[in-house]
This record gives C-alpha cells, structure tokens and sequence, in this order.
C-alpha cells in the first residue's frame, strides 16, 4: 500500500460538508433530494454502497456507488479542482474496483457524462483511462417519481 492509498478511506457523517462542497465547486450540485447532506447520510447507512473519499488532511475527493447483488455501479466521483489531473481520481476508481472486487461483483459499470449537452463535461476520456469501454446505452431519468405516488 502506498502512502496515497492510505489516503482514500471509507467516508464518515463528518465528511458531507466537504463532499457537498466539492460537488459545488465542479458544478455538480443538481438537487439537494440527490447531492444534499440527507441524501449522503442515507447512503452513509445502507449496506453494500460505495462512499470512499480522498484526504489528505482535507477531503478533497470522493467516489460513490452501489452493488444490487447482481451489477455495481459508480454514480458519481469528483476531485476538487485544486487538485484535479495529479492521479486522485485514477485512485479512487481503483479503490472502488476494489470494493466491488471483494464484494463479489463481476463488473462495474459508470454513467458517464459525454460532452453532449456541454463539451466541459466529457469525462468519457478519463473513464477510458482507468478501463471502462463505452456501451452501446444511453442514462434516462424520471424526474417526478414522487409526484405520481401522490394520492
Ligand atoms: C473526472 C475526474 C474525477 C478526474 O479526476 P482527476 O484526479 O483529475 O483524474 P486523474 O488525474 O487520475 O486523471 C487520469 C487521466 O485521465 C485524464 N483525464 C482526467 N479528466 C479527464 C477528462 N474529463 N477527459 C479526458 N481525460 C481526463 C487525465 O489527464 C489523466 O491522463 P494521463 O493518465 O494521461 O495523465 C475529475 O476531473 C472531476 O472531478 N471532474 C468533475 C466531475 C466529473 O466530471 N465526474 C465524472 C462524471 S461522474
């Protein structure tokens, strides 16, 4: 293990300021429902989810995900911008494979942003990077679930 491996570590109620704060300075805040501080804290309580973050005396990145049983995703990694391209989010992926690894998954998979919407966001490179290969698929979302449960 490295002394940068050490620095990744499982991530705790005391890092969500720093996580919200790093999603903000990507741009990344969508809805407090997802990226909010109630939201982390769930993930924080569930089994079989991925919250790893990177400190190095301050949080400064972070990696989330879950495994169903069957398939293991990535949803979200995000390096602050003070410290983006030095090999911190080549080290999180790792240590996320390696999460999913000893869990017993037989693949990760991530949704990617793709530039489509706006050329800034295209990671589909670092992706490529760190060995995943475009699927032939495309995420979709429905964004009113709760509404159309509403008596
Ligand atoms: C994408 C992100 C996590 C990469 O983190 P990072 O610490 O900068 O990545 P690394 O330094 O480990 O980069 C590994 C390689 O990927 C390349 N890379 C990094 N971001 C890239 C991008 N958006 N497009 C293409 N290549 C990229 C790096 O230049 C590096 O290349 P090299 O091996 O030739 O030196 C970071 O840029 C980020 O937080 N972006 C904003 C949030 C985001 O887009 N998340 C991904 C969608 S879930």
């Amino acid at each position: 293990m490295t002394l940068s491996d050490m620095k990744i570590r499982p991530a705790k109620n005391d890092d969500i300021d720093a996580v919200i704060r790093i999603t903000r300075a990507n741009g990344h805040f969508w809805t407090p429902e997802v990226d909010g501080s109630e939201a982390l804290a769930r993930i924080l309580e569930r089994d079989n989810n991925l919250f790893l973050v990177y400190d190095d005396g301050k949080v400064q990145g972070f990696v989330l995900g879950t495994w169903d049983g069957a398939r293991a995703y990535i949803h979200k990694i995000s390096v602050h911008p003070d410290i983006k391209t030095k090999g911190i989010g080549t080290l999180l992926v790792a240590h996320a494979i390696e999460f999913f690894r000893n869990i017993g998954a037989p693949t990760v998979a991530v949704a990617a942003a793709d530039g489509t919407r706006d050329e800034e966001e295209d990671s589909t490179g670092f992706w490529k990077k760190v060995g995943f290969e475009p699927i032939p698929a495309r995420l979709m979302i429905h964004f009113d679930v709760q509404k159309e449960i509403e008596p």
